[in-house]
């Protein structure tokens, strides 16, 4: 189990002080979603404290970085190296801090979007980076309200309206992000939860 204290001193010696806060805010409310909606607080805390963790590096340098760690980049992080960000993140955790808990791995590895299959942890962590307190953007106050009582209807709403401001400025839409949409879409049509 990764030291957090050890954590904490890397990310303020290698994040800027907006990023590092952003860290503290989403691990703080991964965690408040976590035991809402009965996921593990710890492991919701953990992994969005690193989320972003090596956020510090660069285009190339994630390239570089995928390259040396086995990481095969798609074709959307070929375009953009940032995107890489949340599978480097995780290899650095393992790597650095010695964390083996895939749980904690994979909710990093899909904090930007999701996946159709993803769980329970990795909603709340995927949700935290998107309303943790230092968020401020016009529809954060309705996805803290939605977040107050559902986490499939307030995850679902994140990715629409990021998928909506998406295409109206003419950038990229990941299929990912899609087919969670849709996934989350189906999971509530059916009446049904994440587990
Ligand atoms: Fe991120
Ligand atoms: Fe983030």
């Amino acid at each position: 189990m990764t030291d957090l204290h050890a954590l904490d001193a890397y990310l303020q010696a290698h994040l800027s002080p907006h990023r590092y806060a952003h860290c503290l805010g989403t691990a703080q409310c991964a965690r408040e979603l976590a035991l809402r909606f009965g996921a593990d607080a710890d492991k919701a805390y953990l992994a969005g404290m690193a989320h972003d963790m090596s956020k510090w590096m660069k285009g190339k340098e994630y390239l570089r970085y995928a390259q040396e760690a086995g990481i095969q980049p798609d074709a959307y992080q070929l375009a953009n190296p940032g995107l890489l960000h949340a599978q480097v993140s995780a290899h650095l955790l393992q790597t650095l801090f010695g964390e083996q808990d895939e749980d904690v791995l994979q909710a990093i590895r899909l904090h930007m979007g999701g996946a159709p299959n993803m769980r329970k942890l990795d909603a709340c962590v995927c949700l935290a980076d998107w309303i943790e307190p230092g968020r401020d953007f016009p529809d954060v106050p309705e996805l803290r309200k939605l977040a107050e009582r559902s986490l499939e209807l307030a995850l679902r709403q994140a990715l629409a309206t990021t998928i909506i401001l998406l295409l109206q400025e003419g950038r990229v839409v990941q299929p990912n992000s899609l087919d969670t949409y849709n996934a989350l879409t189906q999971m509530l049509n059916r009446k049904e939860a994440l587990v």
